[in-house]
Parts: C-alpha cells; structure tokens; sequence
C-alpha cells in the first residue's frame, strides 16, 4: 500500500445546520448561490441559506440542470465576470454541485471551459466553492470530481483537480424529506455502486479499506430494506453520511479501482438521457457477470460479508444475483429495455463512445476493451 490522502472539506452535519455557513464563508466574499431547477424555493432550504448569508454580499444563479450542460454553465461563468464575484456556494445534489466545481474552474481560465473536461487544460486554480447538499448520492460534496455534458454534442465527461474540493459542506438531513422517491432510490443505488467500484477489483490485504466498505455496503442493504419505512431521522442522518463516505476517498486510497461501469453509465446518459444511477443499475451486473473471473474473490468475500450469502459453490455469481435483486427491489430497471431503450444500436454506440473518449482499456485489470464494452452492454439489453 503507497498512497497520499487528504480530504480538505470541512463537514457540517445535522439538523439546522444550514446555519454554519454565516462563519463559513468570509464575510469579504462576494457570493454566487448556484442552483438547480427551483425545489430549494419550495422546501425552505433556499430561506435558510439566504438568512445565513444576510452578513454577505450575493447574487443567485438558478436552472443548473440534472447532469448539467456547459451551454447553462458558461452563463453563470459570465456573471461571475461581469459581476466581480469571488465565492460560489452550490446548493443541490450532485449536478449543482458537479456544475459549480466547473463554474469554479473556469471562471479561472482565460481558453474555452470545454477545455477542462478534454483534458487540454488541468484545473491548478478555481474559486473557492461550499456546498449544501440536498441529495445523498454523488458524493460530490467533498471531493474534487465533477461530470459535465456538452448539449451540442451530445457528451458527458469528468474532471477532477484538488482545487475544486469544496472548502466546506453542510449535510442536514432534514433537506431530503422533499426528495421524490425515485431520486431517493437513485441515491442509494450510486453510493452502493461508488463502493463497489472501489471494492470490487481482486484482493490487496487492504482491511481497513475492504472493512470500512464493507460496513457502507451492509449500511446501504439495510437502508434499502428499511426503504418504506425510511421517513425517520436515523434512516435520513445514515443514508446522508453513508452515501458521503462512500466516495470521499477513504475506501480507495492505496486499492486498485474500477469504474468501468460508471465511464459505461455516462455513455449511456448522453445517449439516451437515462438517470446516472439508472445506468449504473444496468451496467454494474452485466460488468460482474462478464468479469466474474477477474472479481471471483472479492465478489465472494462480499458475498459472505454484505449480504450474509453461505460460502458453497456459486458464491461469486450467487452475489452479483444478490445486487440485481437490491437494485430491483428498489424499484429501478435493471435492463435497458426497461429504460426504455430498445433497438440493437445501444451496443455499437456506447462502445463507439468508449472509444471516441480514449478509453480504450478500463477496469482494474485494463480488461475492459471497447469490444468488451459492447458484450457488456449487449447483455444488459
Ligand atoms: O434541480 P433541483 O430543483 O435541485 O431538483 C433536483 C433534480 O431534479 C432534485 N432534488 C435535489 N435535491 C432535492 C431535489 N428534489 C426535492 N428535494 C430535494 N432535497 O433531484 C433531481 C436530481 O438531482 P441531481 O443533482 O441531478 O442528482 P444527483 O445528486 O444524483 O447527481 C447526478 C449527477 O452527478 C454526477 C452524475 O453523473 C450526474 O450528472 N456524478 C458526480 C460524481 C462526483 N462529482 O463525484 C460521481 C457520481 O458517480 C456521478 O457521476
Ligand atoms: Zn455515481
């Protein structure tokens, strides 16, 4: 094991917490409130925000949409300048969040934005950024990732630089009583996915690592059978903690990762607009089954550890059946016919897309070629 671990993002976790942005943020800032579509109007978290920032200088930007697109975000970049603004504050789920991180990054950047996700341009300076996060799932509150669609074209990719980890995050549970049931459900299917990308790979003796995932995942199968009596302070405070942890870059510091199934996701999202979770339900059991091989161990041991499986013969595949049938029980396809997408092209392109991107060999064995891709996504049909 050989690695270097920060995580600078201050946490402010529980009830009414909102309120901890008035110190947060230096009162010199000059603030843009980023946000989505207007459900922080009718849940109250818009009023709290805007009573913590009463001491500070704002403006708001608003209509960041789910997977936000760089045609929506360069408006906020140009307000910024116009404006001589010096601090943004996200406040939604992962999109917001994701979106402002660009928004940071390229209000420091003299060239196109587009840039930052072709890799022309490596993030070494953006705005200081906090976050009130209004949906576990991405994690994207305190890490230094961000995913970005360009409309014109049809593409959805990542970056990632320390200096957009946000300075703090503010994770009140109470925030998510408004949340639809399909976003709660997406929710726990991303951090489950998030820890199997960093857990599911061949075995490296790491235990604190393997341990600390292993407790996420148990976690996040007992949320989702408690899912129908979710609407409890505990349920809320431990889904809201577990999906953070899940990728803040504790369980995969110093362990090989994967995330093949997610670069398939977001090929499958720019294509055809299905949910990031959603495609991940889709992607992650058909990946398993084909890599079963390469993963048979550590799918055991997960086997053994999250879903209490006997260890008799079958277990590997006897525990890629047990994550499809959580994914299922929660509600989302698990096919991509019941997405919606049917037609025999879904494989050809998204493998298309792999490739066009530079991904050429994913996975934590480099086993995932665009060829492989194309199996993946043919059985997942
Ligand atoms: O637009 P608003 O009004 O905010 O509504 C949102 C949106 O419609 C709504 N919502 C959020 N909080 C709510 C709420 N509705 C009621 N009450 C609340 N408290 O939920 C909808 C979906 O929001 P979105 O932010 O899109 O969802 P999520 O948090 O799942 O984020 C998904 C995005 O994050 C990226 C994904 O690719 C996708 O673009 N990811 C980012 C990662 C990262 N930065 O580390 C990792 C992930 O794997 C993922 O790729
Ligand atoms: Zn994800």
């Amino acid at each position: 094991m050989k690695f270097t671990y920060s995580n600078p993002t201050v946490i402010h976790f529980g009830q009414g917490m909102i309120s901890a942005i008035a110190k947060a943020i230096d009162p010199a800032k000059k603030v843009l409130v980023i946000y989505g579509g207007g459900s922080i109007k009718s849940n109250g978290v818009y009023d709290q925000v805007a009573a913590a920032l009463s001491g500070h200088k704002w403006m708001e930007f608003s209509g960041v949409e789910p997977n936000p697109t760089v045609e929506t975000l360069d408006q906020a970049v140009a307000l910024i300048r116009k404006e001589g603004l010096d601090y943004i504050l996200a406040v939604g789920g992962g999109s917001v969040i994701d979106g402002s991180k660009y928004v940071a990054a390229a209000a420091c950047y003299e060239g196109d934005g587009w840039d930052i996700l072709l890799g022309k341009h490596r993030v070494k300076q953006a705005l200081p950024l906090g976050a009130v996060l209004t949906l576990p799932a991405t994690g994207s509150e305190s890490n230094g990732g961000a995913v970005i669609t360009r409309k014109s074209t049809r593409e959805k990719l990542f970056f990632s630089s320390n200096a957009v980890f946000p300075r703090f995050a503010v994770l009140d549970p109470d925030v998510i009583k408004s949340l639809p049931e399909r976003q709660v459900a997406n929710g726990l299917v991303d951090a489950f996915v998030h820890v199997c990308e960093q857990y599911l790979t061949y075995p490296v003796q790491g235990w604190v690592q393997d341990g600390f995932a292993e407790t996420l995942l148990r976690n996040l199968v007992n949320l989702a059978l408690q899912f129908k009596q979710r609407d409890n302070d505990v349920w809320r405070a431990n889904f809201m903690w577990t999906a953070n942890q899940a990728l803040n870059g504790l369980i995969g510091a110093g362990v090989p990762q994967d995330w093949a199934t997610h670069m398939i996701g977001h090929e499958i999202t720019a294509a055809y607009g299905i949910d990031h979770a959603r495609t991940l339900a889709i992607v992650l059991p058909s990946l398993l089954r084909n890599q079963l091989e390469n993963k048979k161990v550590k799918l055991a041991q997960m086997g053994r550890a999250v879903f209490d499986l006997a260890p008799d013969v079958g277990l590997a595949q006897r525990t890629v059946d047990a994550i499809e049938n959580l994914f299922r029980s929660l509600g989302v396809p698990v096919r991509l016919s019941e997405a919606g997408v049917s037609g025999p092209e879904a494989p050809e392109l998204i493998a298309a897309g792999i490739e066009k991107h530079g991904m050429a060999k994913l996975g934590e064995k480099s086993a995932i070629t665009p060829a492989v891709v194309r199996d993946i996504v043919a059985a997942a049909a």
